[in-house]
C-alpha cells in the first residue's frame, strides 16, 4: 500500500483554527493513486474530502477518513483564438492560482483573488465575490467516483451551479472527489467593474475603460485585506452565512420596517439580502461569546479568538439565528459545512 494513513491534528488545516483531530488521515496528492484511495475508504464508515479548509466547521473528534488533497499542477487544455482552456489540479491554492493565471495572459478570475482554499473546493460552493461567480468561467472538471471508482467529466450543466451551491453540496458526503477543474478564459475579456466596492476604488476610476486587470486584481486584493480578517492572525472562515433570498413581498414588508435594509433584485422579482447589514442592525458587530465572536469590521464574518471548538462557533451562529429570525423574520444559512459523525446519516 502506497498511502499512508496517520492520526492528525486538524486545528492548523482548517482556517477557522477549531480545535480538531482526525483518527484516520491521509494525503492524496497524485491521481495514480485513486483506485487504492477507493479501497482504503471502503474501512471507514464514511469519507471526508479536504481541501484549504476555509469552509468547514470540524468537530473535535473525527472517526471518519479525512482525505486532503494536495495534488499540484496547470495545464493548458486547448487553444483557439477565442479562449484559452486551463486546467488546474485540486490541491492548487486558489489565489495562487488566480496569479498565476493573470502572470501567462489568462483574464477573468481577478475579481475572485484572495478567497481562501484550494482550487478544487472553489466549484463545490460555486465561489464568488466582487460581481464574479467561478461557474461564468468554468469550462468543465474530472471527478472521481469513489464508489464506482470511475473518473467521469462533468459540464457546468451537471454541476447544478447556483449561488453559494452545487451539485457537490448537496451529494452524498466523501462519494465524489474533484480531481482537477478547467477554466475558460476569453481573449476578448471584459473587466467587471460594477460592484460598488470596486466602482468606488481611486486607481480603477482613474483608470475607466482602458483598465487592466492586474489593477483590478490588486484592487480586489486591498478591498479584502482591508475588510475580512486573515486566517493566520485570527481565525474565520470568511462569510459564515449566505445573503438569504427573499420574494418581493418579503422585501417590501422588512423595508417599509426598516428603511435602511440593503439589498440586490433577482432575476425573477426576488431580492437578496445583505446578511452583515442585518446582523449588524441587530447589534452583533464586534460581539464576543466565551472564545469566539462576531468580526469588528464585517458582521457575516465570525473569528475564533483563541482555543474555539466547533460547538463554540455553532453556539454563536445559533444565537444569531434566532436573533435575525426574531426582527427582520429571515432565516439565516451557513455556509461552511459542519463535519462530524453526522456525516454517516446524510
Ligand atoms: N454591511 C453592513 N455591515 C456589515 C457588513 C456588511 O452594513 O457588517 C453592508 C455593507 O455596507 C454593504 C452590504 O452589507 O452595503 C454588503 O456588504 P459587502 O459588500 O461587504 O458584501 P457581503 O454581501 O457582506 C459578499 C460575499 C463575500 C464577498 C463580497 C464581495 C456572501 C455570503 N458573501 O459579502 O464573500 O467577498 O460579497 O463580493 O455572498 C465569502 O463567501 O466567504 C465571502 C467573503
Amino acid at each position: 500500500m502506497l498511502l499512508q494513513i496517520t492520526h492528525q491534528d486538524l486545528t492548523s488545516l482548517n482556517t477557522l483554527g477549531l480545535r480538531a483531530y482526525a483518527n484516520a488521515f491521509l494525503r492524496y496528492d497524485s491521481h495514480a493513486h485513486l483506485s487504492e484511495l477507493s479501497d482504503v475508504a471502503c474501512d471507514y464508515p464514511a469519507v471526508f474530502i479536504l481541501g484549504g479548509g476555509s469552509n468547514v466547521v470540524l468537530a473535535p473528534a473525527l472517526d471518519c477518513l479525512v482525505i486532503k488533497v494536495e495534488s499540484r499542477g496547470i495545464a493548458i487544455v486547448s487553444e483557439t483564438d477565442r479562449e484559452v482552456i486551463v486546467e488546474a489540479y485540486a490541491g492548487e491554492v486558489w489565489h495562487d492560482f488566480v496569479a498565476s493565471c493573470l502572470a501567462q495572459g489568462w483574464n477573468g478570475l481577478e475579481n475572485l483573488a484572495l478567497i481562501p482554499g484550494t482550487v478544487g473546493a472553489a466549484p463545490v460552493q460555486n465561489i464568488g465575490a466582487y460581481g464574479v461567480e467561478l461557474d461564468q468561467r468554468f469550462h468543465s472538471l474530472v471527478v472521481w467516483d469513489m464508489a464506482t471508482k470511475q473518473l467521469l467529466e462533468m459540464s457546468a450543466a451537471d454541476c447544478q451551479f447556483s449561488y453559494r451551491n452545487s451539485f457537490f453540496k448537496r451529494a452524498e458526503p466523501g462519494r465524489w472527489l474533484i480531481v482537477k477543474v478547467r477554466f475558460s478564459f476569453k481573449r476578448d475579456w471584459q473587466p467587471v467593474i460594477d460592484y460598488p466596492d470596486l466602482q468606488q476604488h481611486p486607481v480603477l476610476q482613474k483608470a475607466g475603460a482602458s483598465v487592466m486587470a492586474s489593477q483590478i486584481f490588486d484592487a480586489v486584493c486591498e478591498i479584502r485585506r482591508k475588510k475580512l480578517p486573515d486566517s493566520s492572525v485570527m481565525g474565520n472562515a470568511g462569510s459564515f452565512f449566505k445573503n438569504p433570498v427573499v420574494s418581493g413581498d418579503v422585501f417590501s414588508d422588512i423595508k417599509a420596517r426598516f428603511p435602511g435594509l440593503v439589498a440586490y433584485p433577482q432575476a425573477g422579482g426576488d431580492y437578496k439580502l445583505a446578511a452583515g447589514w442585518l446582523i449588524d442592525q441587530a447589534g452583533w458587530k464586534g460581539r464576543r461569546l466565551g472564545p469566539v465572536g462576531v468580526h469588528e469590521r464585517q458582521a457575516l464574518v465570525l473569528v475564533n479568538h483563541g482555543g474555539a471548538t466547533a460547538h463554540d462557533i455553532e453556539s454563536l451562529a445559533d444565537a444569531i439565528r434566532i436573533d435575525v429570525a426574531d426582527r427582520f423574520g429571515v432565516r439565516l444559512d451557513q455556509e461552511p459545512v459542519i463535519v462530524d459523525d453526522r456525516l454517516r446519516d446524510t
